[in-house]
């Protein structure tokens, strides 16, 4: 049995990868803004140091893998706080994290990403490449010149700019070299809360007339189940990895994409 921060315990994708993990046996530190075993905001510099001092502190410095899946959904007015949470709230929390992965020798991290990276238009390519690099103000800015669509815009950005960080940093000698396995879960709509408050919202038309070619919506546990084998020794040979799981539509948009 192992130990494992999953980030976004409380709820969704988090909570069925955290449950899942306890019922295999394993110890499970959660983290999240509420419910949880480390009460933080990651949408805060402090919060983010402290909820990696108090990881450290409950894993006695060696964790097995982590979970990164405390995100936050589109919505107008959020561009900010999606940036923060979405992509400092990952890479702040891997920084901090590095040391007691590489401890055990073959850790595995799974970061949340999604095919909203592949699927939504209009996203500047240098407000991302911004974000990767943690010069929020800037990106922020230049993706609020989205009128209209400043929401999804900032979504997808903070997803393909966690995504590349991950590529980025899966493949160098702190990393891979260290034994840690990081990689991407990329998923389409899946029934959670966080869905669930975009359908009923005033954009729920739109996120109804996504089309996904399986004709359904993904479950937490579904991905529970992908996580998990992405934690597992099955996935020694995953690094750098993006997995889109996403009934269809990356496929159906972009069919000539390798
Ligand atoms: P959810 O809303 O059910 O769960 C997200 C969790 O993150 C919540 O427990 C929330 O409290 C926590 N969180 C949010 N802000 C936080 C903060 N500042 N500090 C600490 N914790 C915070 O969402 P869901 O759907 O389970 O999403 C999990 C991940 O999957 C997110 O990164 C999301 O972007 C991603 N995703 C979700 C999709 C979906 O359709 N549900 C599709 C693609 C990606």
């Amino acid at each position: 049995a192992g130990t494992y921060v999953v980030s976004g315990s409380a709820s969704g994708i988090g909570q069925a990868v955290a449950d899942r993990l306890r019922t295999d046996g394993h110890t499970v530190i959660g983290v999240d803004l509420r419910d949880a075993e480390i009460i933080a905001d990651l949408s805060s510099e402090s919060g983010r140091r402290e909820a990696v001092a108090a990881v450290l502190e409950r894993s006695g410095g060696r964790l097995d893998g982590a979970v990164l899946a405390a995100g936050l959904g589109p919505a107008k007015g959020r561009e900010r706080l999606i940036a923060e949470v979405n992509v400092l709230g990952v890479t702040d929390l891997l920084e901090g994290l590095r040391s007691a992965l590489a401890a055990t020798g073959n850790a595995k991290v799974v970061v949340i990403g999604s095919n909203s990276t592949t699927t939504t238009p209009l996203v500047p390519r240098r407000a991302v490449r911004r974000l990767r690099d943690g010069d929020l103000d800037r990106a922020v800015r230049q993706i609020r010149r989205r009128i209209g669509l400043s929401a999804p815009v900032a979504y997808a950005a903070s997803k393909l700019a966690v995504s590349m960080w991950c590529r980025e940093h899966a493949v160098a000698d702190e990393w891979a070299g260290a034994g840690i396995r990081l990689n991407v879960i990329a998923p389409g709509p899946v029934l959670t809360p966080l869905l669930r408050a975009q359908l009923d919202s005033d954009t729920g038309k739109q996120v109804r007339s996504f089309p996904v070619p399986i004709r359904q919506y993904g479950t937490p546990g579904q991905f529970a189940d992908w996580i998990a084998l992405m934690l597992s020794p099955s996935a020694d040979f995953l690094v750098g990895g993006v997995i889109m799981i996403d009934g269809g539509t990356d496929a159906l948009l972009r069919p000539d994409a390798w």
